[in-house]
């Protein structure tokens, strides 16, 4: 298929899931399941999506809904959605543009972008390039000096605000990745290397950009190889780099030294919510890592109450992980948070065609969201409201 019509039918999407089958045609399976995939049996992964499903509508009719506000706030100021394109590594070995053109259709949509730690665009290449409101989201790394200068460099390129991620003191056991070969940073391997070859497209291109590199991780130290397995010493293809030892005392550190607006990113309780709000976080993100670390976590739609309960207004609460629908977003805003964070969602899009395929999951998710207001009997998207939703038993 040449690039024309690709890009042809990834303007005809018409769903995340059409989304998600283009990037399936175009990558290698191994980068495929790399983004699509989870940790372990993928329990998680499901329940995050099942959440969302066993929350049902009970919308208003009769109400004026010609003109609707789906306008979202975060940090004082206003955005396009109640949105934000969280963070995933690794997006280049899909497509080496996809960082950027998610922050460009992000900027586009008047929505935050949060850039990887493991992201294969540095904070800097990206700030240049990309204009809006730009976040950075920083993984613990074992190379402590490396840790606080990407937190120097994000301040100094003007980012936005620092996203600490919690919920993963090791890696999570992805099961695919290990049968695929995948590891980042990359390997060959045999197998590997026919997986690539089977999709002569996507390997081209990577070709003619240079292989990926995750700008950010360059010039850390690594972790010695004993450190890089877990504790049942069996070793996993994530994590590698990260510190198991960091904890409440040493992010209240982060926030001393961080100025300007902390973010903690992976909360699955509402006893950590409340003393994250005591340490002086500004925003929590309720986040399972899209079932990604610990498999059998609950949905992290269903831990949302018991945080917002222990949070008890405080700071902002956002959501992530299964969200897939312009709908899914209005239902977390009915039980309560403040915005949500995409994943899979936009990042499919972007694996698939770049700048195409990131409009086109924004594209998506904002009409979804606009139609579920017009719908639901809702004009502003502040105004979703917990009694809009029954649980399906
Ligand atoms: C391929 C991939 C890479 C990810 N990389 C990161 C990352 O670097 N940092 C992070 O905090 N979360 C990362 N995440 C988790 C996402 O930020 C988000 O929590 C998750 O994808 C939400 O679930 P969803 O994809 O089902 O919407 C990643 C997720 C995926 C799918």
């Amino acid at each position: 298929m040449s690039e024309r019509l690709r890009a042809n039918a990834i303007r005809r999407a018409y769903t995340i899931e059409d989304l998600r089958q283009a990037a399936k045609n175009t990558l290698p399976k191994g980068v495929f399941d790399f983004y699509d995939g989870a940790a372990e049996d993928e329990d998680t992964l499901k329940n995050n999506a099942l959440a969302f499903k066993k929350q049902l509508w009970r919308p208003h009719v009769l109400r004026d809904v010609s003109k609707v506000d789906p306008s979202g706030e975060v940090f004082g100021s206003k955005i396009g959605l109640p949105l934000a394109i969280g963070p995933t590594g690794g997006a280049g070995f899909g497509h080496p543009l996809a960082d950027l053109a998610l922050a460009k259709a992000a900027a586009q949509f008047n929505i935050p972008y949060c850039l990887s730690t493991s992201a294969t665009t540095s904070i800097e290449r990206l700030a240049e390039h990309a204009p809006g409101r730009l976040w950075f989201q920083a993984y613990v790394l074992s190379d402590q000096v490396h840790f606080w200068k990407l937190q120097e460099r994000a301040l100094s390129a003007g980012y936005e605000a620092l996203m600490i991620t919690v919920d993963l003191a090791v890696g999570g056991k992805r099961v695919k990745d290990h049968h695929n070969h995948f590891s980042l940073p990359f390997r060959f391997s045999d197998r590997n290397l026919i997986d690539m070859l089977s999709r002569p497209r996507w390997l081209f291109r990577m070709m003619r950009h240079g292989f990926p590199v995750m700008e950010n991780l360059v010039g850390a130290n690594a972790p010695k190889a004993s450190a890089m397995k877990s504790l049942s010493g069996l070793g996993s293809s994530v994590g590698k780099n990260y510190d198991p030892s960091f904890d409440f005392d040493r992010l209240k550190e982060v926030r001393e030294r961080w100025p300007k607006k902390l973010i903690v990113k992976g909360v699955q309780r509402g006893d950590d919510a409340a003393k994250l709000v005591e340490l002086g976080v500004d925003l929590i993100v309720v986040s399972n890592h899209g079932g990604r670390q610990l498999d059998g976590a609950q949905a992290s739609l269903e831990v949302l109450p018991e945080v917002l309960a222990s949070v008890a207004g405080r700071v902002p609460v956002w959501v992530d992980g299964g969200i897939r629908h312009g709908g899914d977003m209005a239902k977390a805003l009915s039980l309560g948070a403040s915005g949500v964070l995409s994943g899979r969602a936009t990042l499919y899009g972007a694996v698939a065609a770049a700048h195409e395929g990131a409009h086109q999951a924004l594209s998506i998710l904002s009409d979804e969201f606009l139609r579920t207001m017009q719908l639901c009997g809702v004009c502003r998207a502040k105004e979703f409201q917990r009694d809009l939703l029954q649980k399906q038993i």
